[in-house]
C-alpha cells in the first residue's frame, strides 16, 4: 500500500505538518509513504500510488482564501486526470487573522472529488502555526490509518 503526499509551503507550516505525519504513519504501518513538492510533481505521479493526499495553506492570489500559485498551477494541469475512485484526503492550512480561514481545504476537497477521488475521512484543518500542534495531527493520521484499513 502506497501513499502519496503532494504539498505546497511557503514558509514551511505545510511541510512541518505532512513530516510530522509522514513519520508518524511509517512508524505505525508498513504503508509505503512517498512526499512530493506540488511544483516537482506531474499529474500522472498521482497514478503511482494506492491513496492520495493533498496538502496547502491558503494563500491571495487576486483574493483571500485561495489555494496556493503552486496547487492553483497543478489543479489547472490537472483537471481533466481521472483517479478513477482512488482514496483520497486533504490537510489545509491557514490563520485567522483571514475572513476566509483555512478555505484551502475546501478547494483541495473540491479538487479531489472533480477527478474522481473517493474522499476517505473529513480533512484535516491546521490553523494558525502547526508547532505545537503535533497531537492533533497525529490522531488524524490514526483515523486515516483506520479509514484505510475499513
Ligand atoms: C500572502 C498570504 C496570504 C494568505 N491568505 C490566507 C487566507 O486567505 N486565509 C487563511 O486562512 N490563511 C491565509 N494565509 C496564511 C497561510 O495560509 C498560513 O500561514 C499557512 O500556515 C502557510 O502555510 P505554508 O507555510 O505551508 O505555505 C496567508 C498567508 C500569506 C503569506
Amino acid at each position: 500500500m502506497t501513499l502519496l503526499i503532494i504539498y505546497s509551503s511557503t514558509s514551511g507550516n505545510t511541510e512541518y505538518t505532512v513530516d510530522v505525519l509522514a513519520k508518524h504513519l511509517r512508524g505505525s504501518s508498513d504503508m509505503e509513504i512517498k512526499v512530493q513538492r506540488v511544483e516537482e510533481s506531474k499529474p500522472e505521479n498521482m497514478k503511482d500510488c494506492d491513496i492520495l493526499m493533498f496538502a496547502c495553506g491558503t494563500w491571495n492570489s487576486v483574493r483571500e482564501g485561495q489555494l496556493s500559485p503552486g496547487f492553483i498551477k497543478f489543479v489547472s494541469v490537472a483537471k481533466e486526470f481521472d483517479l478513477e475512485g482512488k482514496g483520497t484526503c486533504v490537510i489545509g492550512l491557514g490563520d485567522d487573522r483571514y475572513f476566509y480561514t483555512c478555505k484551502s481545504t475546501a478547494h483541495l476537497m473540491q479538487f479531489a472529488r472533480e477527478i474522481g477521488g473517493k474522499n476517505l475521512l473529513p480533512p484535516l484543518p491546521i490553523v494558525n502555526d502547526p508547532y505545537g500542534q503535533e497531537e492533533k495531527i497525529i490522531k488524524w493520521g490514526d483515523k486515516l490509518l483506520s479509514a484505510i484499513q475499513k
